[in-house]
């Protein structure tokens, strides 16, 4: 499969949000709390995910790449920059369940470090949840380190 990295276009907004809905089961914080408390102000945890994309096209679109086969949207990757901090952050990355483990994630990794090379940044960071292994794996072999666990809770109100 040839494909491509480009930049995000605004018509490519219903495609990152269905794939992100179908990419995160079982590996989002918004599931685990959906799991916990149920559906919470008529919301599942899908629709609260997609609106994730929608922060990341609206905070930084010039730093959302798009990966592409034959036409086909088959990944992005979502970025924010900090410039006073020197900080290069990636809040979402998914690859279409059909082009996993062909080397994509990192390619859009790699796509995405490059490009705060390029704005002059010092650090990248990223997160995963414990329960995402090919994240945790995925992200020491980027060459990111570990650096703290964090526990999340939430209660109904
Ligand atoms: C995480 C994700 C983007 C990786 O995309 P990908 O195209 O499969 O990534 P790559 O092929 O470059 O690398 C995947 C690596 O994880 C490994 N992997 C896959 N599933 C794994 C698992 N269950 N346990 C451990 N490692 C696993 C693969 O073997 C591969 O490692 P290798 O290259 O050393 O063999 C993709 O799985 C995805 O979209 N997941 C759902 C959304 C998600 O978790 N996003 C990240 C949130 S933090």
């Amino acid at each position: 499969m040839n494909i491509t990295i480009r930049p995000y276009r605004p018509t490519d907004l219903d495609t990152l949000r269905q794939l992100t809905v179908d990419s995160f089961a079982g590996v989002t914080l918004e599931q685990n709390v959906e799991d916990a408390l149920g559906i919470l102000n008529g919301h599942d945890w899908r629709w609260r995910k997609a609106r994730h994309v929608d922060e990341d096209v609206a905070t930084n679109p010039a730093g959302v790449f798009v990966a592409e086969a034959e036409g086909r949207v088959v990944g992005y990757i979502s970025t924010r920059i900090d410039r006073e901090t020197g900080k290069g952050r990636i809040p979402n990355l998914a690859v279409a369940e059909e082009a996993r483990n062909h080397g994509l994630g990192r390619r859009l990794i790699d796509h995405a470090l490059d490009f705060f090379r390029r704005e002059g940044l010092a650090y990248a960071v990223i997160e995963t949840m414990a329960q995402n292994a090919a994240g945790n794996h995925l992200y020491r072999a980027c060459g990111f380190v570990e650096v703290a666990r964090q526990v999340h809770f939430a209660r109904r109100l």
